[in-house]
Parts: structure tokens; C-alpha cells; sequence
């Protein structure tokens, strides 16, 4: 993996405002370290079993839970460039925690009507009641219950899954409309995604993100990348006492924020025939770069020459550019490209297919 570039903004997430919402930067005890340095470390040794108290939800959601939002807000602004908007009258957030995907996606989306499930029912608790202060009308359904007209939120749950359960639970994701999920950018857990996205189109859905074909993600056949992105944390936190205790005590790189995620559709979906993805970092050297990109004819590298593309060469190597391309080729080398036009789906206004 490339090194984490300090938080350059893509331009934030206009949609929700000031995403990381702690109302003010709460107090923590020491005790309240110590619990979120436990937290982690179960996080990331993939336990399983219910451990929420009310007190972890909160100190998760003023913590954690702000940095997942960010991968969120992320998501959302790349789901809004490529004109992608779910039609589901509802959400339901799985696995919800404190409830912060939900509330970045109704923040998003404007929906009004959200189902909530976990296994733990202090989550349940947390996550409705946040959801319901800002004014939106909460159940509770059962496991293995995805209502119809429904767009599924999942959200860092995979680690806690074993790949059973993981497939089980992409299996039963088809039945929603929509399927927004977003997970870390580590390339167990990316590639543990890639599958669960090849179970849903199994199922009969359609890819709107990562990918822009409705093949098997080629990603799934390559040993040595996976498909991850990055997201930038608000620079606001750079400037932050609390964010520079949290990262000091828990030994967190702010800057750092790699994920994976997957959005999908029961309603059809078309990118133009050649778009790709650009998949993590662009690789860059000191006249050109290299752009790992993700199409129809599979996965590809595409070498930019700063001096053709003196822009859109700085927006991927200084700006941590990102979205679906289409390419202009070098007619003699056609893994050399030109220049490159960011696309959207058709259909979504000014999908730009005449482009590039
Ligand atoms: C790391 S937390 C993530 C919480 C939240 N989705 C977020 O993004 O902040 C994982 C959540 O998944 C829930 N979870 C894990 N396995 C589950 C299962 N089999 N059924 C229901 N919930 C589960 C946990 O209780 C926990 O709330
Ligand atoms: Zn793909």
C-alpha cells in the first residue's frame, strides 16, 4: 500500500454539512482511554460475542465512528459525482453500532424512515434514539429480516464475521433494493468484500460502485492489489486537541484513512462501456504515474504523462483524485492514455458519456 498523504480535501461532503457531529469534543477519563484502546484492539483482533455498554457507544461514537463517517461522507461523494441516487423510501442500517451510517445516509439522502438491527440491543437503543433526535421515524427488525423498498446499510461489520456468516448475510442483502457497504481498506477484508459484491450480482444485482460492469470484479483473480480508496479526514482535526490526544494515546495516524465499500442496485445500472475505476493511489513518479484501474476488459494500469494531462496528473497524485474515467488512448500505446474524463452513470443528468 502507498503511504498515507496528510488529510488533502476532495472538496468534504456538502450534503451533510459538518460531518463529524461530536457535538463538542467530549471529556474522556482515563478510564475512557483505556476503554477505547480495548475496543480497538478487539476490533482488530476480530472478535466475536456482544460487548456494547451505553458508555462505549458514546465514546465509540464521538471517536471511531466520526472517522468511519468520513469514509462515509467519501462514499457518498463519490456515489454523488457518479449521479447515483437511491430510490428506497427507507434505509436499515445492519450491524448498525452507534448508528453512524444511518445517519449519514439520511443525512444524504433525506430519507425519513429507518430500520435498525444488531445483535447487541444497546446499539439498537443508541443508534435509534440518534437517529430519531434528528426527526426521523425508527423500528427495530428481526435478524435475517431485510424489508423490501429497503436500502441496506452495512458498516465495518465484515471483520466480525466469519466468511459463512459473511456470505450468508450478502445472500440475504439481495433482498433489499439498494446496498450501500462500506468496510476498511485492508486487503483481507477488501477482498472478503469483492466476494460478498460477487454474491449480490449473483442475486441479481446490478454494480453502481466500485465497479463499472456488470462482470465479476477482476479484482477477485489478482494476487497482489485489492480494491481500496481513500478518504481524507476534515482538516478541521489537524488543528484539534482531542484528535491529537486520540491519536497519541491510541496510536491512530490521523491522516490514514483506507476503506473498502460496494454500492449495488436491483434497478439496472449503466456506466459508459468504458469506464474504469481508479483503484487506490495512483502511483506516481516524477513525470508520470501509474492509475490501477478497474473496467469491463478487466483490470489495467494506466500510465499518465504529466505533460499531456498537467491537471488531471496533479489531481491524482496531489489531490488523492478519484472516480470512474474514460480514457483517451495513445494510439501507439494504448495503456499510455492521454488524458481522461471523469464519467457518471447513464442517465443521471450530464452523465458525460460523449466525454473524453
Ligand atoms: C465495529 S462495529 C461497527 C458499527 C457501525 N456499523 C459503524 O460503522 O460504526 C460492528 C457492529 O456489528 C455488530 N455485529 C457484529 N456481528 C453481528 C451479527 N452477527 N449480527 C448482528 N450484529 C452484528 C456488532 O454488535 C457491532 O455493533
Ligand atoms: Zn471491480
Amino acid at each position: 500500500m502507498t503511504k498515507p498523504r496528510p488529510g488533502g480535501q476532495k472538496g468534504g461532503a456538502p450534503h451533510r454539512g459538518k460531518p463529524s457531529e461530536p457535538a463538542e469534543n467530549p471529556r474522556l477519563s482515563p478510564a475512557d482511554w483505556q476503554r477505547l484502546r480495548a475496543l480497538r484492539d478487539r476490533f482488530l483482533s476480530g472478535a466475536r460475542g456482544e460487548y456494547w455498554t451505553p458508555r462505549d457507544l458514546e465514546l465509540y461514537d464521538a471517536t471511531f465512528a466520526q472517522r468511519i463517517g468520513w469514509k462515509w461522507d467519501a462514499v457518498l461523494e463519490t456515489l454523488d459525482r457518479a449521479g447515483w441516487r437511491p430510490k428506497s423510501p427507507r434505509l436499515l442500517d445492519w450491524g448498525c453500532g452507534s448508528g453512524i451510517a444511518g445517519r449519514a445516509v439520511a443525512d444524504w439522502t433525506g430519507i425519513r424512515e429507518a430500520f435498525v438491527f444488531d445483535r447487541s440491543a444497546a446499539a439498537m437503543t443508541f443508534a435509534g434514539a440518534r437517529l430519531r433526535a434528528r426527526g426521523l421515524s425508527v423500528a427495530t427488525v428481526r435478524p435475517d429480516e431485510i424489508p423490501a423498498d429497503t436500502l441496506l446499510l452495512i458498516s465495518h461489520v465484515a471483520g466480525e464475521l466469519s466468511d459463512e456468516d459473511l456470505l450468508r448475510l450478502a445472500r440475504g442483502a439481495a433482498g433489499a433494493a439498494e446496498v450501500l457497504w462500506v468496510e476498511p481498506g485492508s486487503r483481507d477484508i477488501s477482498r472478503r468484500l469483492t466476494l460478498a459484491h460477487d454474491e449480490l450480482q449473483k442475486q441479481g444485482h446490478h454494480p453502481v460502485a466500485p465497479c463499472t460492469h456488470d462482470r465479476p470484479c477482476p479484482m477477485n483473480s489478482c494476487e497482489r492489489d485489492w480494491c481500496h480508496f481513500f478518504a481524507p479526514a476534515p482538516p478541521e482535526i489537524f488543528q484539534s486537541a482531542f484528535w491529537r490526544e486520540f491519536s497519541t494515546r491510541l496510536e491512530i495516524d490521523l491522516r490514514a484513512l483506507p476503506f473498502s465499500f460496494l454500492a449495488t442496485s436491483r434497478h439496472p445500472v449503466r456506466w459508459p462501456a468504458a469506464a474504469e475505476r481508479v483503484i487506490g493511489r495512483a502511483r506516481a513518479m516524477k513525470a508520470h504515474c501509474e492509475l490501477l484501474c478497474c473496467g469491463a476488459g478487466g483490470l489495467v494500469t494506466r500510465d499518465l504523462q504529466k505533460r499531456d494531462a498537467p491537471a488531471l496528473f496533479r489531481a491524482f497524485t496531489r489531490e488523492e483524485k478519484d472516480g470512474a474515467f474514460v480514457w483517451k488512448p495513445n494510439p501507439s500505446r494504448p495503456e499510455r492514455v492521454l488524458e481522461g474524463t471523469e464519467v457518471r452513470l447513464a442517465g443521471s443528468a450530464d452523465d458525460g458519456t460523449s466525454a473524453a
